[in-house]
C-alpha cells in the first residue's frame, strides 16, 4: 500500500545544547516526508548537526526510508579479519543491531556489544565517510548507556590560531578499533585495519562551516610528523575536541531515533550495570570524498 507523503506545516524545534543537537516535535517517522518536510528537517540538520526523534514506533523499513532521505543508505563493510574490539557480528546487511545480547550458545546477536565507547565517529576510515547515522532505541537501561555528542564546529571554533594555522591542510590517518580502551593503537599494522587518510579540517557541505576531524578512537596520527610530535599534538586536539563544554550527553527512551552529521560531531557512549541489556538499531547514509 502507498502511503501518502506527511505534510508538516513548520517543523517544531526545540534545542538540546547550546552548541549541538535539537530535537524535533510533532513528525510521524512511520509516515513518507514530503519534500518540504525534508527540506525543513535537512536544514535543522545542518544547524544543529544532532537531532533527536522522541516516541517513534519504526520498523526497519521505516528507518531505512528516512534515512534515505539524506542519502544512499550504505551497507555495511566487514572488519578486517582478526581486527580487534569491532565486535562480532550477523548483519552485514544495511541495518546494525548495536546490542550486548547473546544468543544461548554465548554468541554475540548483534554488534558493539556491551558497555563503554570512546569518541569516534562512523566510518571516517572509508575514502567516501558515511555522511549521517541513524540510531534508534528498543531495549534501553535503566542506568548508563547515554551518547554522548561533541561539535566538531565548536572544537575547531576554539582552536588557538597559531595551531589553524599550522595544520591548516594537513592529512591525519583514520582508522577503526573500537571497544578496547580511549585510544586507538598506534602500533597497529595498517594492513589490519581499515585505514584512510582525511583532512584535519573539514568544511561541511551542508553547513559551509569548519570542522576539527579527529577522534581518539579513530585518529592515528598526522601525516609529516613523527610520532611523538604528532602524538602530543593530537593529545591536545583531543582535550579541545572532548570537553564536556562542547558535549550534548543524551538520555535514552525506547522509541528514540537520533541522527547526526559525522563530519560535524564525534560520539560516543557511557557504561551501563552488566546485568541490564541495551539494544538499538542503526543505519548509516554514504557521503562523498573528503578532497
Ligand atoms: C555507535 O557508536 O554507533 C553506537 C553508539 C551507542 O551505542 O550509543
Amino acid at each position: 500500500m502507498t502511503m501518502l507523503a506527511e505534510p508538516v506545516s513548520a517543523i517544531c524545534l526545540v534545542k538540546l545544547h547550546p552548541l549541538i543537537g535539537a530535537e524535533i516535535r510533532g513528525v510521524d517517522l512511520t509516515r513518507p516526508l514530503d519534500a518540504d518536510a525534508q527540506r525543513q528537517i535537512k536544514d535543522a540538520w545542518h544547524q544543529h548537526t544532532v537531532l533527536l526523534f522522541r516516541d517513534q514506533n519504526l520498523s526497519e523499513d521505516d528507518q531505512r526510508r528516512f534515512a534515505s532521505y539524506f542519502g544512499p543508505v550504505a551497507r555495511r563493510v566487514p572488519p578486517k579479519p582478526g581486527a580487534k574490539g569491532v565486535g562480532d557480528s550477523p548483519d552485514w546487511h544495511d541495518m546494525m543491531m548495536v546490542t550486548d545480547k547473546v544468543d544461548a550458545g554465548g554468541k554475540p546477536l548483534g554488534s558493539l556489544g556491551h558497555g563503554e565507547m570512546w569518541f569516534h565517529t562512523d566510518k571516517c576510515y572509508h575514502r567516501r565517510p558515511h555522511r549521517a547515522s541513524f540510531l534508534y532505541g528498543i531495549d534501553i537501561p535503566a542506568e548508563g548507556g547515554h551518547t554522548k555528542f561533541s561539535s566538531l564546529y565548536a572544537a575547531y571554533d576554539r582552536l588557538p590560531a597559531d595551531l589553524k594555522r599550522r595544520l591548516d591542510g594537513t592529512m591525519v590517518i583514520q582508522g577503526q578499533q573500537y571497544g578496547v580502551g580511549r585510544r586507538i593503537d598506534i602500533t597497529l599494522p595498517l594492513e589490519t585495519t581499515h585505514h584512510c587518510r582525511q583532512p584535519i579540517f573539514v568544511t561541511n557541505p551542508g553547513s559551509g562551516r569548519k570542522a576539527l576531524y579527529v577522534a581518539s578512537q579513530n585518529s592515528m596520527w598526522i601525516e609529516g610528523m613523527d610520532r611523538d610530535e604528532s602524538e602530543a599534538l593530537l593529545a591536545r586536539l583531543f582535550a579541545i575536541a572532548e570537553d564536556p563544554e562542547i558535549i550534548y550527553e543524551h538520555v535514552w527512551r525506547p522509541g528514540d531515533l537520533i541522527m547526526w552529521d559525522n563530519l560535524a560531531c564525534l560520539h560516543a557512549r557511557t557504561d551501563w550495570p552488566p546485568q541490564q541489556r541495551r539494544t538499538l538499531r542503526r543505519c548509516t547514509v554514504e557521503g562523498e570524498p573528503l578532497y
